[in-house]
This record gives C-alpha cells, sequence and structure tokens, in this order.
C-alpha cells in the first residue's frame, strides 16, 4: 500500500517533470538569435554545407539580415532547392548556389576562384558542412575522405579566401566544431590514411579537434588584421548528420531526437559567432553550444601542435608552394 502511495500521480508528475525541465533549461541559449539586431545590409556572407541542418538556418538568418547569402554545396538539386526556400522565406533575392565538395581540393580551389573572380568583399566565411560515419577510404587526391571533408578542405578554402576577408574587414570566420573534439587526435598522418585513428567514430573526433587548433593557429596569424576566427559547438542537434551510420545506431538516435536541440536551436551558436556585437573582435576562442566562451580540451590548446598540424596542412594542399607569406613567430609557449 506505502509503496503504491509513493506511485501515485504528484510523483509520476514529479519524475516526468524533472527532466522535461532540465532538457528545456539545456535547449535554452542566453542569447538567442531573433533578438540580435545586427543587420548585414551591403555584407557579402558564405555557408558551406547549407542545404540542410544547422547550415540551412544559418543561411536562413544571415539572408534574413539582407546579406548577399552564398550556399556552398556539393549538390546542384538540393542546394538550388535550399536558395529558392530561403529566397521564399527571407524575400531576400541575394541567396544564390555555389558548388563545392570539401571532400575535394580541386572543388575548394575551383570554387574559391570563382569566388575571387565574381564577389568584391566577403565578410563571413562559416565553415560547416561536414560528415560522419563515413569509412575511413582514400580519395582520388591521396587524401582520407572524412578528414578531407571536414578539415582540410575547409582549411584550403579559408586560406584561398583570406585576401578577400582582410579585404572586407571586420570580417570573421567561423568554424562549426562540436564538443566531440575533446576525444579527438590530431595526427596529420590521418589526413593521408597513413595511420588511421582507433575508437569509434574516431575520424570525426579528430577532424573537430582539428577545427579547433586550426582555428586557433588561423587566428594567431590574422592578429591586427581585422579578420577573427573563432570555433564552435552547436550542441546535440537532430538533423541529418547520423544517415551514414548503420540503422541500429540511427535508430537509436532516432529515440533521442525529442530530447535534442532543432536545427534552428542548433544554429544558435553559430549565428552568433558570425554576427553578433558580443562576439565582435574576439578571436581564436571556442563557444560551446549556449554560446558561452568555453575552454577547449587540453589538446586543443596545444599551440605547438596547432602550428605543426599548419604546416602539414599547407604542404597537403600545396599552400606553401604558392608563396605564401611566412607565419609570424609563435608567441610564448602554451599561449594559443
Ligand atoms: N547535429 C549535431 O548534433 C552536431 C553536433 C556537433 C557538430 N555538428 C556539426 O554541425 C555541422 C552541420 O551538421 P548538421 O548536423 O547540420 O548535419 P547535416 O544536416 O547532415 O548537414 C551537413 C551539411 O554538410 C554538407 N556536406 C557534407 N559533405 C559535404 C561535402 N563534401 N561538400 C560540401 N558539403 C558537404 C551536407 O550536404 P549534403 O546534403 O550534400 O550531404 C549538408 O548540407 C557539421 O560540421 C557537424 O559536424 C553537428
Amino acid at each position: 500500500m506505502e509503496l503504491l502511495g509513493i506511485l501515485s500521480p504528484p510523483w509520476w508528475l514529479l519524475l516526468l517533470l524533472l527532466p522535461a525541465l532540465l532538457l528545456w533549461a539545456m535547449h535554452r541559449s542566453p542569447w538567442e538569435p531573433h533578438k540580435c539586431p545586427a543587420d548585414l545590409t551591403g555584407k557579402t556572407v558564405i555557408v558551406t554545407g547549407a542545404n540542410s541542418g544547422i547550415g540551412k538556418c544559418v543561411a536562413m538568418d544571415l539572408a534574413r539580415r539582407n546579406a548577399r547569402t552564398i550556399l556552398a554545396c556539393r549538390s546542384q538539386e538540393r542546394g538550388q532547392a535550399a536558395v529558392e526556400e530561403i529566397r521564399a522565406a527571407t524575400g531576400n533575392p541575394a541567396v544564390v548556389l555555389r558548388l563545392l565538395d570539401t571532400g575535394s581540393l580541386a572543388s575548394v580551389r575551383a570554387f574559391a576562384s570563382a569566388v575571387l573572380r565574381e564577389e568584391s568583399r566577403l565578410d563571413v566565411l562559416v565553415n560547416n558542412a561536414g560528415v560522419t560515419g563515413l569509412p575511413f577510404a582514400i580519395t582520388s587526391e591521396g587524401l582520407e575522405q572524412t578528414f578531407t571533408i571536414n578539415y582540410l578542405g575547409p582549411f584550403l578554402l579559408t586560406n584561398l579566401l583570406l585576401d578577400l576577408l582582410k579585404a572586407s574587414t571586420p570580417a570573421r570566420v567561423v568554424n562549426v566544431s562540436s564538443f566531440r573534439h575533446s576525444v579527438g587526435t590530431a595526427d596529420s598522418a590521418f589526413l593521408t590514411g597513413q595511420r588511421c585513428p582507433g575508437g569509434y567514430d574516431a575520424a570525426y573526433n579528430s577532424t573537430k579537434l582539428m577545427n579547433v587548433l586550426f582555428t586557433a593557429e588561423l587566428a594567431r596569424r590574422l592578429e591586427g588584421t581585422g579578420v577573427t576566427a573563432n570555433a564552435l559547438s552547436p550542441g546535440v542537434v537532430s538533423t541529418s548528420i547520423m544517415r551514414h551510420f548503420s540503422w541500429p545506431v540511427r535508430a537509436l538516435f532516432s529515440l533521442l531526437r525529442p530530447f535534442m536541440k532543432s536545427a534552428e536551436q542548433g544554429a544558435a551558436s553559430t549565428i552568433f559567432c558570425a554576427v553578433s556585437e558580443e562576439a565582435a573582435g574576439i578571436t581564436g576562442k571556442y563557444f560551446d553550444s549556449s554560446c558561452r566562451l568555453a575552454l577547449p580540451s587540453a589538446a586543443a590548446r596545444d599551440a605547438a601542435l596547432a602550428r605543426k598540424l599548419w604546416e602539414a596542412s599547407e604542404r597537403l594542399t600545396g599552400l606553401t608552394e604558392q608563396g605564401h607569406p611566412p607565419a609570424p613567430p609563435p608567441a610564448a609557449a602554451g599561449a594559443a
């Protein structure tokens, strides 16, 4: 009888209400895009992987702020559908599609050439495109596919667009990472598949660590130019990111969907880094999914590791052969 008393409606209600409140609190962000008045009239932005999930919500928000919004997508069909949806929802006719496959350095170079030829400015570059769950495999360019899509392609793209960003200051580079960077390893031998990271979804985690290391080293090299670079975690977001996993993993992910952030909620930290007044002038940092400055993992703060990864990436993408200016000397050890 006493046990039945404990299980009577008020206790059940409390048990249900507590996790619901917890999730609600986790979904709430102290910074909400719709309350930010930033207007981007006359500015140009690029969002990679903008045809779905977080990237589409980011592009939608920036287009609503009147930016010339370039959706950098690998599929003409999916990209054009997103362009039309965003144009219709925002009334902004300056929403355009350009094809980009971040998993191909040739595609990155072609995309960057077209941007440099046709655009007079670039105010915000959002490196959002990403995949997880692909097999460890080498592309026709001799690079590992997940590492190229998530890290090396965006590394090359950013470097090729740097002069345009510098000519449009104040400008921002925003790199979409993940809280999972903290279990990644940054070994440049992964980039060519010479070594394979061990552990579940280890390639993805490692690319997300590389995103944070890249951001720190980029910010160091850009000091004093008026171009900032920051990385962020969107949180756990209900998108199609898990589509390459086996069906049992996808099924488990589906069960958890109701407890995750929506793509709109997940886009907040990216939009914060891209447009907010609060983030203006901040560089080389990592923001959590609540748009708060956060300390990334110890590996992500290793300045020597960031520099080593940068140099390996420069060699692999051929950037050094193009006579890029030498990097400024590193600051005191451990400053990243
Ligand atoms: N969802 C989460 O919980 C979560 C958590 C932490 C971080 N993130 C990060 O958030 C970013 C966006 O992911 P999402 O959750 O919005 O997933 P999503 O819905 O799958 O979106 C990923 C986007 O990237 C594009 N993409 C993939 N490979 C590409 C390539 N080779 N070249 C160009 N575009 C490519 C996809 O285009 P296609 O349609 O052509 O495939 C798609 O538009 C990723 O960087 C992801 O790592 C997500």
